[in-house]
């Protein structure tokens, strides 16, 4: 599925590069640091973008082999595969990308880490997550080498997940919908740096916000914050966002209690943070949000459930994600230069 953004339809790829290139200079900077990176083999997860296809464009100018493994089928822009399948790079699926004997990886989401793992290969000597959902992921395996966590770093959760993807979300969800939240009431499940910013980006769209959370601290958090802290079950919210990093937050008894008409939405990375099974086959009923029955209820689903502003818009804008890009290219050049020095396991990213 990849539904036509708003932004930059009928724009010539080319054009929009350059436009990109203009808003992400720290990107470029950064791709000028890189070490020579000509003996590595890099197999990278990532939403398949115009952002993404900056920092995979400077591994490549570096010298790497690199192999690109799509996060999501609905974050994929087929004008971006086909542009960087022509700078030499395998877009496929995460057994190919083992397959094929990285040495290094850097991913969102952490397929590639769990298929070396299912199939036994330890052949990578270090490797970069920077999705929650990965952490969470990658913490399960029986690691082989060592893991850094990029997330952890302010300079991508304090800022990229604290502020831009609140503001992305909401912009896309608005704009696919021709909806304001005004008047609305949303609740927000998971009060992490992501779930914080969607639920202060609402309020701040004239939304009356609720939160749910699971960890006592964080929903005293969202108290002091000023949100109402509720369970995820009940009928009160007409549009309910989730960004827990975890399969099954809205579960099917809790889809059971929901609103009729209320509209599903999910920031977090992966669509499983929605029992879609619950749902059932839905009928469209605008390009971005589908109609499902459940239980005599009609409930609205964004986007399939997949990660809504990279899904159905065009994610983080440029100037905020070149932060993010720069820090990705950065890692990188870390990663080959001193990933081997620490031991096996997942570590905090020493940077900034
Ligand atoms: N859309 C984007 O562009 C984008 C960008 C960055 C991160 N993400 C994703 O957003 C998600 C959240 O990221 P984060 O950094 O805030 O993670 P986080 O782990 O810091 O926060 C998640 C919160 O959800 C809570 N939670 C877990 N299960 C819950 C449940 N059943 N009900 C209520 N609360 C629950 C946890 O206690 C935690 O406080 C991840 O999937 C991450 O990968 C998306």
């Amino acid at each position: 599925m990849e539904l036509p953004t708003t932004a930059w339809q009928g724009i010539d790829l080319e054009q929009r590069l350059a436009w990109a290139r203009r808003w992400m200079r720290r990107t470029a900077e950064a791709a000028g640091r890189l070490p020579d990176l000509t003996a590595v083999r890099l197999a990278v997860t990532a939403h398949l973008d115009l952002k993404s296809a900056l920092f995979l464009q400077a591994y490549r100018t570096a010298g790497a082999a690199v192999i690109v493994h799509p996060a999501d089928p609905a974050t994929t822009r087929a004008d971006v595969q086909r542009l960087v399948e022509a700078w030499g790079i395998d877009v496929t699926d995460p057994a190919a990308c083992v397959a094929w004997e990285p040495t290094h990886t850097v991913e969102m989401g952490g397929d590639i880490l769990v298929e070396a793992a299912a199939r036994g290969y330890d052949g990578i000597v270090a490797g970069i997550e920077m999705t929650r959902t990965g952490l969470n992921r990658v913490a399960a395996l029986a690691l082989t080498c060592p893991v850094f966590d990029l997330d952890g770093v302010p300079l991508k959760n304090q800022l990229h997940n604290r502020f831009t993807v609140g503001t992305s979300t909401w912009h896309t969800v608005t704009a696919r919908t021709q909806l304001s939240l005004h008047g609305l009431t949303v609740l927000v499940a998971g009060y992490g740096e992501v779930g914080a910013g969607l639920a202060r980006t609402a309020r701040g769209l004239g939304a009356v916000v609720q939160v749910a959370e699971v960890d006592p601290a964080r929903a005293l958090i969202a108290s002091y914050d000023g949100f109402d802290v509720v369970g995820l079950a009940g009928d009160r919210a007409d549009i309910v966002v989730t960004a827990t990093g975890r399969t099954g937050t809205l579960s099917a008894d809790v889809i059971g209690t929901l609103k009729d008409g209320c509209l599903i939405v999910n920031a977090g990375h992966s669509a499983d943070e929605i029992d879609l099974d619950a749902l059932g086959n839905g009928v469209q009923a605008v390009p971005a949000v589908t109609s499902h029955r459940v239980g005599g209820r009609e409930i609205l689903l964004f986007a399939g459930g997949h990660v809504a502003n990279l899904a159905a818009g065009d994610g983080d804008s440029l100037n905020a994600f070149d932060v993010t890009a720069a820090l990705i290219v950065d890692s990188a050049g870390w990663l080959v230069a001193h990933g081997n020095e620490y031991p096996t396991g997942l570590h905090a990213y020493p940077g900034p």
